[in-house]
């Protein structure tokens, strides 16, 4: 069972220290004068904070330590607990394990082969190498995707951001064998700087690639290599050779499953890595 430390302002402007399994059930009680002898005489008025610190024993620590500290300072402590707190691992079921990893930049494979052209969401992207640049993209074989990459080894993986992600889910949600994707989504295209399928507008970067085939990869686990040939991104959010996002709007997207996605957030600046 976990255990969560909590404070209570009084109507005298005192802080109440207590440790629970329930911190709304705890509040209620001594709300209702059955809590503790303190907040009979002491009228709770609203919880101030609350933390999960774990095992009962750690509660009691934490309690014994923030009891102890001057009013000012028992709330930034009470959250200082909370950080420290270990946190109870939960179990992940295997088949949901990679969504633990999912959430890189959502991207949008495009790709073309004579007349048809097509677009689809594919989260299972990576970078492979540096020089020359590879990726890797996970490309199941139901797709239509897959059909066209493979008469014509070329795709392109376009970013998208939080604008168009209604389109994003969209363009994963049904198949270019069944709809024209892009009338169907309503994104539009433009062509490419080097190879035939066309990059989709509003996305923040376009890497074109051309497949280095390894037909047992791709047989066996659907997994595409491929060489980025040509890359373009949006200067409003990658400037000075990596991302700047300032506007949430181009922020980019990061898939939970289960048509939930993030936004790229806060960048934090360390020095010490030039790569
Ligand atoms: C956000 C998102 C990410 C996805 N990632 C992948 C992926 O990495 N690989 C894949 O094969 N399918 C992925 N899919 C599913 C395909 O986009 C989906 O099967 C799509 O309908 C295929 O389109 P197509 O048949 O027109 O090529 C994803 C779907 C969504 C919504």
């Amino acid at each position: 069972m976990t255990w969560h430390l909590y404070l209570i302002e009084c109507s005298d402007g005192s802080l109440y220290t207590g440790i629970t399994t329930d911190v709304e059930r705890r509040f209620h009680e001594h709300h209702d004068g059955k809590g503790a002898r303190y907040t009979r005489s002491h009228k709770p008025v609203r919880l101030v904070a609350s933390c999960l610190v774990g095992s009962r024993a750690e509660a009691l620590r934490a309690e014994l330590a923030l009891k102890r500290l001057p009013k000012s300072r028992k709330i930034a402590a009470a959250h200082s607990f909370a950080l420290r707190a270990p946190t109870m691992p939960i179990p992940v079921e295997l088949p949901h394990a990679y969504r633990l990893l999912n959430h890189g930049p959502v991207t949008l494979v495009t790709s073309a082969h004579e007349s048809k052209q097509n677009v689809m969401a594919a989260a299972w992207v990576m970078p492979l190498d540096f020089d020359p640049p590879k990726v890797a993209v996970v490309i199941d074989a139901n797709t239509y995707t897959r059909q066209l990459i493979e008469a014509s080894a070329e795709f392109a993986l376009n970013i998208p951001c939080k604008a168009i992600a209604a389109q994003v889910l969209k363009a994963g949600s049904a198949s270019g064998k069944d709809v024209d994707k892009f009338a169907h989504t309503g994104l539009g295209n433009f062509p490419a700087q080097v190879i035939e399928a066309p990059l989709v507008e509003g996305c923040v970067a376009w890497l074109e690639c051309r497949v280095l085939l390894r037909p047992d990869n791709q047989l066996r686990h659907d997994l595409f290599l491929a060489e980025v040939v040509a890359a373009q991104a949006d200067e409003r959010v990658f400037k000075d050779g990596r991302w700047q996002f300032a506007d949430d709007d181009l922020r980019t997207l990061h898939y939970y499953g289960g048509g939930s996605f993030a936004l790229t957030g806060e960048t934090i600046e360390l020095s010490g890595n030039t790569d």
